[in-house]
């Protein structure tokens, strides 16, 4: 790909004179990138990476310490984990790129991350389907999510997307459990005509995110736990509207302000799961306690795009 240059094309950067040199020798190298926003993302990345190497006067142990550390979050990276986006989730940079790149109302419901475990494969049920498709266990409280996608005007959006993801009361996702039945927890709604969408599952656990890697350790030497509070996962989506890609928590759930990949990005994301013991379940076969959440959707016009999926090969 690279030719021996030519000597008239080889832009000289010098060499440095004093320590503090190095930083505006390589900004010089780099100056001539041709692509604007690379020039400008990689010029910040120099910036930064050497104020951050001087601020913290890295030892060349620390340094290769460091090489290593990202060297292993590759080889731990597979078809059905990556260690690198945990990585990012811990240090809450993903969290944080989010942020910055979800225009919206105040008054709308908070996005939050996608998460590792999204899938585009999900089946489509009819509204009132149980997507736990496990055998129930008498420590399960059965749960009926209910709610209305509405356009921010208030117009309600008939046929939205609703899809649904969630780990078990034991804290993992049917992919990560082979004790699950396939596509347990899982599944997507088309809302009816005035906007309503309707379903039944288990009400989650909080539940540790994988731990066997380097930000396993990264979290043990912080001092910091592994859990991540409970939640269901939801992207909603509806033509001409931008899609949202939230998780709604329980209000009750102890991890709330220590989720570990900061994923509680809004106080508007902890809602009440209500506990009844009325023998008034929606499904007949309920005879026990029973939860429900009420959940709005409330969509801005825009492009209405899915996410890629971190698992799906
Ligand atoms: C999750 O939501 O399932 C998750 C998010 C970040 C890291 C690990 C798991
Ligand atoms: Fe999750």
């Amino acid at each position: 790909m690279f030719e021996l240059p030519n000597k008239d094309d080889i832009v000289p950067h010098g060499i440095p004179r004093t320590p503090n040199d190095i930083t505006e020798i390589v900004l010089k190298a780099m100056s001539h990138t041709k692509d604007d926003r690379l020039r400008e993302i990689l010029t910040a990345l120099v910036r930064h990476l050497h104020a951050f190497g001087r601020e913290v006067k890295l030892s060349e142990e620390e340094f290769m310490a460091a090489i290593n550390a990202v060297t292993r979050l590759g080889h731990l990276t597979r078809d059905r984990h990556n260690e690198t986006m945990v990585m990012s989730d811990a240090l809450g940079f993903s969290t944080l790129v989010m942020i910055l790149n979800q225009e919206r109302d105040p008054e709308q419901i908070s996005p939050a991350l996608l998460g590792p475990f999204y899938s585009r494969k999900d089946p489509e049920y009819p509204l009132g389907f149980n997507i736990s498709r496990d055998t129930p266990k008498a420590s399960d409280t059965p749960l009926f999510v209910s709610g209305r996608v509405t356009s921010r005007d208030g117009t309600p959006l008939s046929g939205a997307l609703v899809e649904v993801w969630h780990a078990s009361p034991e804290g993992l996702y049917e992919n990560q459990d082979d004790s699950q039945p396939a596509l347990n927890l899982r599944g997507k709604f088309r809302t009816d005509t005035e906007g309503r969408y309707h379903f039944r599952t288990i009400r989650p656990a909080s539940y540790p995110i994988p731990t066997h890697g380097i930000v396993g350790e990264m979290l043990k030497a912080q001092s910091r736990h592994p859990y991540r509070a409970a939640h269901l996962h939801f992207t909603v989506s509806a033509e001409g509207h931008r899609t949202l890609v939230t998780q709604i928590f329980p209000k009750d759930d102890p991890f709330l302000e220590s989720d570990c990949v900061f994923g509680v990005t809004s106080a508007d994301l902890a809602m009440e799961f209500p506990m009844h013991d009325d023998g008034r379940a929606p499904d007949p076969d309920v005879h026990g306690p029973y939860c429900t959440l009420e959940v709005d959707f409330d969509l801005s016009p825009g492009v209405s795009r899915l996410p890629a999926s971190p698992i799906d090969s």
